[in-house]
């Protein structure tokens, strides 16, 4: 077979870093169709559980049928605030000015075209095997739309509170989707009002492992309550990859500063056993507000 061209890598970084949630757009813009297509066809082109194509896409463009999405969605966010105290919530104005709403709906039929158990014992394991290729499967297709949002030039999110029963069921009254299908994602289309190029994420080194797993580099239990507890969201938010480029990084940190920002959070190799992870383990600054349970 002839080699292809390579691609422009650097051009395809770029869409790559520039993808950011916004949940806040310039008012007084439109898109034409034809570049929503274009996004949509984007996850289109997605890979999928068995090319299974477990999805569908809504996209709202009617100011009117945008506007009621947005009401859901509002619902959805005074519910966090009292459901699950102490998540990040969003303001009032939020999503307004969209130039779209683009749903991604799964379509749960199609999990049986993913490998199925012969024998009553292998069940849970090839039903949460099913799972996890069916939720894959429309993060792939998410993802691809949201990076042909930005290479149109445009911004999204990704609201995955379509997701919660009680959202879906007003979602699928509203747009006429069967019930048992779900919006896993929402994601509004819009021009930002301030662009945000950059946000945290782990340094490279600290992420990729080469050849096997190095227990170096293994974040202790207790760094992910330290997160979810007191940095969440800052770093959700913020405009910055790199956490000592906040102005008040040494007092947020604290002593985890270094394990944040190094290769090796963990440098006595020591790796911790299994826990309960179900639910978060401890409180902070950031989670004062979370209701006991
Ligand atoms: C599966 C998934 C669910 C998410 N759900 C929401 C959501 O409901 N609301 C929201 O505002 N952002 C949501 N996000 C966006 C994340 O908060 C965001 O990706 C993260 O903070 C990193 O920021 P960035 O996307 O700008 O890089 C979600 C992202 C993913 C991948």
């Amino acid at each position: 077979m002839k080699n292809k061209p390579p691609l422009p890598c650097a051009d395809f970084a770029g869409v790559i870093q520039q993808r950011r949630s916004t949940r806040k757009f310039e008012p007084g813009r439109a898109v034409e169709r034809a570049a929503l297509d274009r996004i949509v066809d984007c996850g289109r082109w997605a890979p999928s559980g068995a090319n299974s194509q477990c999805w569908d896409f809504i996209t709202v463009d009617d100011p009117g049928m945008r506007e009621a999405v947005r009401q859901v969605f509002l619902k959805q966010a005074a519910r966090l605030l009292e459901h699950a105290r102490g998540f990040p919530a969003v303001g009032k104005d939020y999503l307004k000015n969209t130039v779209a709403i683009i749903l991604a709906l799964g379509d749960p039929r199609w999990k049986v075209c993913f490998p199925q158990p012969t024998r009553p014992e292998w069940e849970q394991e090839y039903k949460d095997n099913n799972e996890a290729i069916f939720l894959c499967s429309l993060g792939a297709a998410v993802q691809n739309i949201q990076l042909g949002v930005t290479a149109e030039g445009l911004t999204s999110a990704w609201l995955s509170g379509g997701g919660e029963d009680s959202i879906n069921r007003e979602l699928s009254a509203l747009l006429g989707y069967p019930p048992w299908m779900k919006a896993y994602a929402t994601i509004p289309v819009g021009y930002p009002v301030k662009s945000q190029d950059r946000r945290y994420r782990r340094p490279l080194d600290q992420v990729r492992h080469w050849n096997r797993y190095q227990p170096a580099q293994y974040r202790p239990h207790a760094m992910v309550d330290f997160y979810e507890s007191t940095i969440r969201p800052f770093a959700m938010y913020r405009d910055r990859e790199d956490l000592r480029d906040w102005p008040d990084f040494r007092k947020r940190l604290g002593d985890w500063a270094e394990a944040f920002t190094a290769a090796h959070p963990n440098p006595g190799g020591k790796l911790e056993a299994e826990a309960d992870f179900s639910r978060p383990r401890t409180a902070g600054p950031a989670t004062k507000a979370r209701r006991r349970r």
